[in-house]
């Protein structure tokens, strides 16, 4: 089959695609011909050796797939021959063909295409477990998402507009707010040119929760926003920078500072991730999720897609499709 390989670290990300042997099946395991994988941050990191796990290489990166189920070992009984599905593979994925756990295989919607299918599981998820699982979201307070109109912080709008928020995109282009506001924000802030503190006091006074993909130096300005009682989520470091956290401003304000890492809930509690999917894949069918695919390559230009969210220049999400 044809696979992208990850031969080796390298900063920009350097990718082949290759023919290689087709994945074994395993006990519990499930064999699904891709139609469209999803690109996250995660990949990016992975093929340049920056991501927490680091491979062995070759590899072939990806994530989250969509496709149908073309085999299926005997002990699996959640999905069947056939059957239209979203795959969890935290590897493996960019490839004509991927064996994936049953348990992290869900199935799709008719009404959900397969590149929407590919660019759900990882964004929405991660949203929805940090914005209610994580920091208990009520209806009618302020929501602040930085890096709004990328792979997370877009759902993260839309999701915090459907538990009743209102919503604050900040993002640092005027034509990626403009995307932002086609997803529900209430207000915008463009936090590259304007003072994000300032911005956050004249809209809404302070924020009640913060969701924050992209770290560094937007984190401490939005810690600076914060309403009493109010949670910061810590997402992600799309910045690249770790920031440290002053804990006299979670003191003064009686704020919390909370993680959300979405992939580990498979293993420590997969009802808890697995309910939020079906929370998700409901609101997707009642038409109140809309994924924004903004870009759409074929397996041999994997480089091309995956620069467009090293160089910052993606919205919403980026996919590769495998029968162009
Ligand atoms: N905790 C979890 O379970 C989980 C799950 C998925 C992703 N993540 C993390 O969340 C972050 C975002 O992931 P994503 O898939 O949404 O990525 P993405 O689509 O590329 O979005 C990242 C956003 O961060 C902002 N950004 C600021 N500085 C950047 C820089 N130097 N390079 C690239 N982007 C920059 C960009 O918005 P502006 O240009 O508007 O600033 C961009 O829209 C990553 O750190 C990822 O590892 C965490």
């Amino acid at each position: 089959m044809r696979a992208v390989l990850c031969k080796e670290f390298s900063t920009p990300p350097k990718l082949k695609v290759d023919n290689i042997d087709v994945p074994t099946l395993g006990k519990g395991e499930v064999r699904i011909e891709v139609h469209a994988c999803g690109i996250n941050f995660a990949d990016v990191l992975i093929v340049q050796g920056k991501y927490q796990t680091k491979p062995p290489l070759p590899f072939v990166p990806g994530g989250e797939v969509a496709g149908v189920v073309s085999e299926i070992a005997p002990d699996v009984t959640n999905v069947e021959l056939g059957q239209r599905v979203l795959g969890m593979s935290s590897q493996g994925g960019f490839a004509e063909e991927v064996v994936v756990d049953a348990q992290r295989v869900l199935g799709i919607p008719d009404v959900m295409d397969f590149k929407a299918g590919a660019s759900f599981a990882v964004t929405y998820g991660t949203s929805h477990l940090a914005l209610d699982h994580r920091a208990h979201l009520t209806s009618g307070e302020t929501l602040l998402v930085l890096g709004a109109s990328g792979g997370v912080g877009l759902t993260a709008v839309e999701i915090g507009k459907a538990m009743g928020a209102t919503v604050i995109g900040a993002a640092s282009t005027g034509e990626k707010l403009k995307i932002v506001q086609d997803h529900g924000a209430d207000h915008l802030i463009n936090y590259v040119e304007d003072d994000l503190r300032k911005c956050v006091k004249e809209i809404v006074g302070g924020i009640d929760v913060v969701y924050d993909p992209v770290g560094g130096e937007p984190f401490l300005q939005a810690l600076r926003c914060m309403n009493w009682e109010g949670r910061i989520i810590v997402i992600g470091f799309a910045s690249g920078t770790i920031q440290k956290i002053p804990a006299n401003y979670l003191l003064l304000k009686n704020c919390a500072a909370v993680g959300a890492y979405w992939g580990p809930y498979m293993d420590k509690k997969p009802e808890v991730l697995l309910r939020s999917l079906s929370t998700l894949i409901d609101w997707f069918e009642a038409g109140r999720l809309a994924p924004h695919i903004s870009a759409s390559y074929p397996l041999a230009k994997a480089d091309a897609a995956l620069a467009l969210l090293y160089e910052r220049k993606a919205t919403g999400k980026v996919v590769l499709t495998t029968r162009d």
